[in-house]
This record gives structure tokens, sequence and C-alpha cells, in this order.
């Protein structure tokens, strides 16, 4: 069966770390003789430019018809004093919307490479591991009523709102990935003063129940920021609902050392969204020193998920192990945390370092991922 793609390269860095996980991608594919389509659209600033409209009728029409959407980034200064429904996130927003996926998964993972990288002590990030369900459909981001108030006292709200049916289904998605991980289950919520919060962990304790191999623990949110860089390697899986969860999955990034390297995938709906966590980076774009990592990333996981090739996404993370195992960086790793104090992992001591652009970064990994294959496939016909 031939597999569609839909590629949305979108704004700023989008378009450069699109092009190298496409690359990856198709290289992967093509080992292991997987027929694949890929059709560009416009979405985000790009789509307003061209269109007038963040997520035009064409865009939107793709991704309904293909198996998966791979996404750049959205976003720019020029439209940010657009009204909130013209602006480019509102097309990504619409865009999840149609296709229905409601579990985000934003794994973050302490490469022992760029353990320097990050600010926090390597003693501190060593081993860690973390997969964030994030609820990506419900919740402030959605719920009505919204709006400005006007009059003598001027003012906005926003309304937080979950049915049970939205938290019993990404909690299901959290728990099945904890009993292919580590089998344990955090779920972040504000139940000491919230509702939502309430229903959330009455809810998710329920859903527990199926699983009872997977162990589950109650956080609240303010104390999961804090445990998130004190004790990253206590977590397995966080499942937390749609806000907690950006801001909980941006904070993540200190794991890893950039935001950069960190993917995601969006599933459960009609069509799965695969999208690095980062965004536009309008500061560095179109000099070709954004990091593609998290992007090439976002493709593994769309093999994982949406192409049934487990092995190949494996892949991909190995070949991107081994590329930052050699020395491999770009600009946004290419310095030493001023404040992780010390050399990093002994075994990275004195390796050469070299910092290469992102076109650069993606054929490397793409040349790496062919080796991992030939060196897996040559074990196994042993
Ligand atoms: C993210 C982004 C989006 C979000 C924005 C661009 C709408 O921050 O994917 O984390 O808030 O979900
Ligand atoms: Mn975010």
């Amino acid at each position: 069966m031939k597999l569609h793609i839909t590629v949305l390269p979108g704004d700023g860095v989008g378009p450069e770390v699109t092009r190298e996980a496409l690359r990856v991608l198709r290289t992967v594919l093509d080992l292991h003789g997987c027929d694949a389509s890929f059709e560009e659209h416009l979405i985000g600033g790009a789509a307003i430019r061209q269109f007038g409209a963040p997520l035009p009728e064409a865009t939107a029409h793709a991704c309904i018809e293909s198996r998966a959407v791979l996404l750049g980034a959205v976003g720019g200064p020029e439209f940010d004093s657009l009204p909130a429904g013209q602006r480019p996130e509102s097309g990504l927003l619409a865009l999840r919307q149609a296709l229905g996926g409601y579990a985000n998964l934003r794994p973050a993972i302490a490469y022992r490479a760029i353990a320097d990288c990050s600010p926090l002590r390597p003693e501190i990030i060593k081993g860690a591991d973390v997969l964030i369900v994030r609820e990506l459909l419900g919740g402030i981001y959605f719920a009505e009523p919204r709006g400005f108030e006007s009059g003598s006292r001027p003012g906005a709200y926003n309304t937080m709102r979950y049915s049970e049916v939205e938290i019993e289904r990404v909690t299901h998605v959290a728990f099945q990935q904890a009993q292919k991980r580590h089998r344990k289950v955090t779920s972040v919520d504000k139940a000491n003063v919230l509702e939502t919060s309430q229903l959330w962990r009455k809810t998710v304790t329920r859903v527990g129940c199926d699983y009872p191999e997977v162990k589950l623990e109650h956080m609240y949110v303010d104390s999961c920021a804090m445990r998130l860089i004190t004790h990253p390697g206590s977590f397995d899986v966080i499942l937390t609902e749609n806000l907690f969860g950006d801001i909980l999955s941006d904070e993540a990034a200190a794991i890893s050392g950039s935001l950069g390297m960190l993917a995601s995938a969006t599933i459960g709906g009609k069509v799965d969204l695969y999208e690095p966590v980062h965004g536009s980076a309008p500061d560095i774009a179109g000099r070709g020193i954004a990091n593609p990592l998290g992007a090439i990333a976002s493709a593994a996981m769309l093999l994982r998920h949406s192409a049934g090739l487990e092995q190949g996404a494996r892949d991909i993370e190995d070949a991107i192990r081994e590329v930052l195992d050699a020395g491999h960086r770009t600009a946004d790793l290419s310095s030493q945390h001023p404040n992780s104090g010390r050399a990093g992992d002994p075994g990275q001591r004195g390796r050469a370092r070299r910092v290469v652009s992102t076109a650069e970064m993606g054929a490397l990994v793409e040349s790496a991922v062919a080796d991992v294959t030939d060196r897996r496939r040559a074990y196994h016909a042993v």
C-alpha cells in the first residue's frame, strides 16, 4: 500500500528542517522497499501571504486525504498584530482539530554526547528518558466561551473544560505507551484548585485500573515543573492536559539540551500529525544553522506510528545518536552550557566537535542511517 504524506514546511526554519527530515525519511522508506508519495502545501504565515488564510482549503483537504502529515513550524513576528483567529498559529490549531489527533507524544531524552548542552548537571539528567503525553484537543485552548469584554472594566476570559470522554481516550494512550516502556504513568493536574483537574484525577485513576501492571502516580503541575528539572530520571510517561503539557514539554527541552532536539507525534485521530516541538525561530531562519534533529526524530515517529516501520524508526534514532557521538553539532548544541560546570560525560571528553549546518546534519544522519541499517542486516544475516 502506498503511503501518502502531506508535507507542510510552514514558516521560519520550518522549510529548512523539514527538507532534512524528508531526506532521511525517503532514504529509510527506500531501504524498506516502502512506496510513498509526498505532496507539499502551505500553512501558517506562508499561506497567509499567498492565500490570506493560515489554513487554506487545499491544505486542509490534502491533509485529510493523506496517511500522515509532516509539519515544520508556523508563525513569525510580522503576523503578531493580527487578531487571534487570523494568526499562523490558528492555522495549526485548526489543522489539529480537523485531523482529530488528541494524544500528542513528546519524548525528551538525555543524549549522553550532548549532556554538556543542558543547563542541568550531567548527573541529574543521566539516563533521563521521559515521554510527555499531552492532551491536544481540549481544555483552555478550545473550550467556549472565550473572548474579550469591553465596557468600563475591560477584560478577557477563557474556559477550561474537559469531558470524561476526552480524558479517558488520552489516558488509554498514555497507559499503552507506558506498557511498552517502564510501566509508570505520572498524571499531572492541579486538583487542589481546579474542578477539571479533579475530574481528570478521578478519570485517570479509573482508567488506570485497566492496566494493573502500570504504576500510576498523581502530581500537581507546580510540583512536576520542579521535579522535571531536579529528578528527570524519576519519570517515565507524564500524562497531562493541553496547557500544562505545552509548558512542561518546553521545560523538558532542558533534559535534551536544546529545543531543537525535540520531536512530536499526534495520534488517535483520522490522520496523524508529526512536528518538531520547536517553533519557527525567525531570528535564525534562512541562515542554514537550525537544528534538524527534532524534525528528523519526528519523521522517525511517523515511521513508527503511521507506517508500521518500528525498525526504521529505531534505525533513525540510532543514527542520530551516532552522529552526536561522533561530535557533530548544529550551532544550538555547539557551546557547552555555562552553568553545567562539568565537562559532560567522561567518555566524550576530548572528543573533537564539529559545528555543521542544517543540511550537513541532515546528510550525516542520512548516511548514518544507511550504515546502521546495513550493519543490522549484516548481523542478522550471519
Ligand atoms: C506547540 C506550540 C503550539 C501550541 C502553538 C504554536 C499553537 O507552542 O506545539 O507546543 O501551543 O500547542
Ligand atoms: Mn508549545
